[in-house]
This record gives structure tokens, sequence and C-alpha cells, in this order.
């Protein structure tokens, strides 16, 4: 369950958590037409906040709504704004935050191009999407049976509400299964990506992750952690991978704002390496978190301080 906070801002206005509702017939409820954002607020070492990359965020999310001709209200200057003074309201000095754009009620059909576009940004307290245990120790996941949603069907670079669908068939089949993630191939065969994170595989210390020109949301941890590796000197390459890839590495490790660095020690019950996180997946996890607080001065600009 969600951990309730005080206010939501909803439309340019702070409402009662409880009073934040909506019309049943909200198109984007019917349609799935909405985009979204989610991003973390950390607290860093020095006692301050700091929400992680949200200019990026806030870039994708205006650039996902003008992929479905949305124009968007509030600018992203004015998100930055009220999400700073989102959490300070709630009294928040870490957590998420889910900035969300959706189709109101008005006309429905698919059209519906004049209906109002609301706006929200919700806050709560939110610890490790994949579980304490699979940060520290690794995840078992299993390769989905469902597809990656691909190119010239969907626009897999939107982070768009509908195209989570897909996600939620990989991640409820694999759960289900008694797996804690899935891994998505994309419609020719390659590994995209799991149902909410990118992913790196590592092989005789080269680190390979899928092209950002591939079904792949253009992962902002994914870049966080291209660059970290790039920093530390350790060869990492953007090109296809293919299912075998996976069956022989030595580490994987899954990226994704809710997942953060997350490793995988099993896939389809092939035991990933030792079984155990390996030396470069620790070393980008602990250079992460150790961004993330505030710690390392050459990323201190991926940090909105408040
Ligand atoms: C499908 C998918 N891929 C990748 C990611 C990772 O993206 P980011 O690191 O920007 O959170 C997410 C999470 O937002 C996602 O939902």
């Amino acid at each position: 369950m969600v951990q309730k906070v005080d206010k939501i801002w909803l439309d340019g206005k702070y409402v009662n958590w409880d009073d934040a509702n909506v019309h049943i017939l909200t198109h984007s409820l019917h349609y799935g037409l909405g985009v979204f954002e989610g991003v973390r607020c950390y607290q860093l070492s020095n006692g301050k906040s700091g929400f992680f990359r949200l200019k990026e965020h806030l870039r994708r999310l205006h650039d996902s709504a003008k992929m479905f001709w949305l124009e968007p209200t509030f600018s992203t200057e004015e998100l930055i704004e009220k999400s700073i003074e989102l959490f300070k309201i709630n009294k928040l000095k870490e957590g998420y935050l889910r900035p969300l754009i959706f189709i109101g009620d008005g006309a429905m059909g698919l059209y519906a191009i004049d209906n109002p576009l609301r706006t929200a940004l919700i806050a709560w307290p939110w610890g490790a999407y994949l579980g304490e245990d699979g940060v520290k120790n690794g995840i078992r996941v299993k390769v989905s049976s469902f597809n990656r949603l691909s190119m010239n069907v969907h626009l897999p670079k939107a982070k768009a509400s509908g195209n989570y669908i897909n996600s939620i068939l990989a991640k409820r089949e694999a759960m289900l299964s008694g797996f804690q993630e899935a891994i998505m191939l994309d419609a020719e065969g390659y590994v995209a990506e799991a149902s909410g994170e990118n992913i790196f595989v590592i092989r005789d210390g080269v680190v390979r992750t899928p092209p950002a020109a591939s079904s792949i949301l253009n992962g902002i941890t994914r870049l966080s952690a291209i660059q970290i590796l790039k920093d530390l000197n350790i060869p990492i390459v953007e090109e296809k991978i293919v299912r075998e890839d996976l069956y022989i590495c030595d580490e994987v490790f899954l990226t994704g704002t809710a997942a953060e660095i997350t490793p995988v020690r099993e896939i389809d019950h092939h035991v990933v390496g030792t079984g155990k996180p390996g030396p470069i997946t620790s070393a980008v996890q602990t250079r992460f978190f150790e961004a993330t607080k505030g710690n390392v001065p050459e990323y201190q600009d991926w940090l909105e301080i408040f």
C-alpha cells in the first residue's frame, strides 16, 4: 500500500490526499493515454534533500507528451518549483515523486484532442522497489514470454501509461511463476529490458547494454550507470544482446529509478556468475549510492538540492 501523505498537487492547487479524485469519464482511464515520470528524492549526507536528475526526468515527461500531441500546461521550471514545494509541505526529506499528465473528461472516443489536460505531482515514501535483499544480494528473473512493445506499434521511448500494460503482463507472469522480475526480448528476439528497468550484462570485464535506438525506455539511471562505468574506466558498449548471453555471463544488473542498481543472481534457473553480486556491479552500485547522497563532487549536478 502506498503510504499516504498530506497533500497532492493537482492542476496548480494543493488538495488533500483523499480529495485528489477524478471523474469516471476521465479519458486516460479508458484509453490509457497519459504520460508520467518516477523520480527519487534522497536525503543527502549534509542533511539536505536532493531530487535525482529531476530536470532530465521532467524533460522526458515533456518529450513523452509531445510524442502524443499533448501540450503540457506547466513548464519544467514550474514543475521543479512545485516538486520541491510539495516535498516541503509534506515534510518529506526523501521519497518518490510521480509527475503525471493525463487527459481529463469531456469528449469520449479516441481523438478527443480538446479535452482538458490535467497535471499532478504526487509524493510518497518508497523503499527499495525490488526489496532491500534484492539490492544487496541480487534477484531471480525470468525471460518473459511477452515481447517488449515494438517500434511503429507503440512508442517505446515514451513513458506513457498505456505502454505499461505490456510491462504488467511480463511482471505478473514472472512473479506468479516465482521470480522477482521479467526480462523482455524485443520483437526480433534481442534482449530489450526488464519490465521497469534497463539491463546491463557483463562478461570478461566488458559491460554491454542494449543500444538507445532499440525498443527500450531511455533510462536516466541507465545513462548514470554508463557515465559511472566510463569514469571507472570499465569498458561499456551499447550493442545487441541475445538470450544466450544472459545464460553465460558473469554479472547482470538492472537500473531504474525505483530499482536503483539491482544485481541479478539467477536467470531462468541459470546462476549468474557466482550467484552473488560481482565486482563491477558492486563498484557501480557503490558509486551510484554515493552520488545519491551528494558525496561525489563530479555528480553534484545530478541533484536538485533543497
Ligand atoms: C520500462 C522501463 N524501462 C526502464 C526504466 C528505467 O528508467 P529510469 O532509470 O529513467 O527510471 C523504467 C523506469 O522508469 C521503465 O519503466
